[in-house]
């Protein structure tokens, strides 16, 4: 009796998505190095932080691939790329793999409503409202740095930034959890 509930195209994505979270992990866990290398504790922290939320979502879909019966297929995962030159190219590179990322969902969404696929695409709304989450959490490093002096960030500030990052939230407020009285 055939129990996958998955058709072979989306089981296919999912797996690669899966492994694209491992990736980007990967990524993470390149520039938290490179930013501990550089002195920058509290930047290495926050990356660090945010390479098991990565690696949790690898999780996510591995688990939900096996839930509905398919195969997962673990590969190799491919490096993290150049050290970033600054910490202005590292928040700018983290930005562009974020909303590189939510394209990738956005297509698997995409996907799962074209194959009526209602299982998957109601399990990829969490992904959605995630990848909204990291957009603006990405947005908000990118805001730092450039108040900071962007490229040509002082010692000064950096050093303020650095210890900042080193309690930022993990979480963004996202708009719609926004009140007029707590804005
Ligand atoms: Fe899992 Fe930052 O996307």
């Amino acid at each position: 009796m055939e129990t996958n509930r998955l058709s072979p195209t989306l089981a296919a994505t999912l797996n690669a998505q899966m492994t694209n979270e491992a990736h980007n992990s990967q990524i993470y866990l390149a520039y938290a190095s490179w930013a501990d290398d550089k002195g920058y504790g509290g930047i290495a922290n926050f990356l660090f932080r945010h390479a098991n939320e990565e690696r949790n979502h690898m999780m996510k879909f591995l688990e939900y691939i096996l839930k509905r019966g398919a195969k997962v297929v673990i590969t190799e995962i491919p490096g993290p790329g150049a050290d970033p030159v600054s910490v202005n190219d590292c928040f700018e590179k983290v930005f562009k793999y974020e909303v590189e990322n939510t394209t990738k969902i956005y297509d698997i969404v995409n996907m799962s409503m074209a194959e009526k696929d209602w299982a998957t695409w109601n399990f990829l709304q969490w992904f959605v409202k995630e990848q909204t989450e990291e957009e603006t959490l990405a947005l908000g490093l990118l805001d730092k740095i450039k108040v900071a002096g962007g490229e040509n960030a002082k010692d000064d500030a950096l050093y303020v930034l650095d210890k900042e990052l080193a309690t930022t939230p993990d979480d963004a407020t996202l708009a719609q959890d926004v009140t007029v009285e707590k804005p």
